[in-house]
C-alpha cells in the first residue's frame, strides 16, 4: 500500500512549472488555431504595430530620432534595410507599414524621407517646390489646423508611430509661389460646411 506508489502520487498532486507551462502552452495553441480558424490569422485579426517587433523595441529604449533634413533623406523606402519615415511639422513617424503607399512605388512615395509640411496644407502635389517645411505665405490658421490634424492621423494610426524629430533650418530664398489649395477629402465631416 505505502512505498514507492505513494509517493509518486505525492508528487502528482503538486502542481510544478512544467503544469503552468503545459497548460499555459495548450491554451496558446489553441487560441492560435481558433484564431487562425476564423480569422486566418494568428491574431484575431489584429496587424497593429502592437505586434510589430520595431514598435516594440522602440517602446522598450524609448529611442526616438533626431534627423538632419539630408539624414531623413535616406529613409525614403529605397534602402530596405530602412524604416520609412515621413517628416510632419518638425515630427518623423515611422510609416513602413505601409510600403506600398510610402515605397518608391507608392502613391505618395514623395512625401518620405522628407519633411513636406507645407504640401499637407496646400495639397499641390506637382508642383516640386512644395515639398518643403517652409510655410511662409500660408495663412498661419490654415497651416496650424492642417498640419496638426495629419500629425494626429499619423499618431492615432494602428500601425505608424512617432519616431522622432527632424531639424529644421530657418528657411532662405523666395518661398515657393502660392497655389490653389487642394482639399484632402477624408476626415473633413466636421468641417463639410467651410
Ligand atoms: C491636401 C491634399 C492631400 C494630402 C496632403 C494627401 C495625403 C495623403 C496621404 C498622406 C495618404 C496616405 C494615408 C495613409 O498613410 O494611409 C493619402 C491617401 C490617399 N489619398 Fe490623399 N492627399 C490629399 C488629397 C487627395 C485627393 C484630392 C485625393 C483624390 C482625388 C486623394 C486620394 C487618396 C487616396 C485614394 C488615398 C489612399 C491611397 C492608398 O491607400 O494607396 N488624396 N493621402
Ligand atoms: C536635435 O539635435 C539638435 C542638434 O544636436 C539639438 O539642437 C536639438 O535640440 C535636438 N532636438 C531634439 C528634439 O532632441
Ligand atoms: C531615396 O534616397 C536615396 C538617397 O538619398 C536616393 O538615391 C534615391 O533616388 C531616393 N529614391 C527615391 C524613390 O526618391
Amino acid at each position: 500500500m505505502a512505498g514507492p506508489k505513494r509517493t509518486n502520487s505525492g508528487a502528482r498532486d503538486a502542481f510544478t512549472l512544467i503544469d503552468i507551462v503545459r497548460v499555459v502552452g495548450g491554451l496558446l495553441f489553441l487560441n492560435a488555431f481558433f484564431s487562425w480558424w476564423f480569422t486566418s490569422t494568428s491574431t484575431w485579426g489584429y496587424n497593429g504595430k502592437w505586434i510589430n517587433t520595431q514598435y516594440l523595441k522602440h517602446r522598450l529604449t524609448n529611442n526616438y530620432v533626431n534627423l538632419t533634413i539630408d539624414e531623413l533623406a535616406l529613409y525614403n523606402g529605397s534602402d530596405m534595410s530602412l524604416p520609412i519615415y515621413i517628416g510632419v511639422n518638425g515630427y518623423v513617424y515611422d510609416v513602413t507599414a505601409s510600403r506600398g503607399i510610402y515605397g518608391p512605388k507608392g502613391s505618395y512615395s514623395k512625401l518620405s524621407g522628407k519633411d513636406a509640411s507645407r504640401l499637407y496644407v496646400t495639397g499641390c502635389f506637382m508642383n516640386p517646390e512644395e515639398y518643403t517645411y517652409d510655410l511662409r505665405g500660408l495663412k498661419e490658421e490654415e497651416a496650424k489646423q492642417e498640419l496638426s490634424e495629419w500629425q494626429q492621423f499619423f499618431e492615432e494610426h494602428p500601425k505608424y508611430w512617432l519616431a522622432g524629430y527632424v531639424q529644421r533650418p530657418d528657411p532662405v530664398g523666395e518661398p515657393p509661389a502660392p497655389c490653389e489649395h487642394i482639399k484632402f477629402p477624408g476626415r473633413r465631416t466636421k468641417n463639410a460646411g467651410n
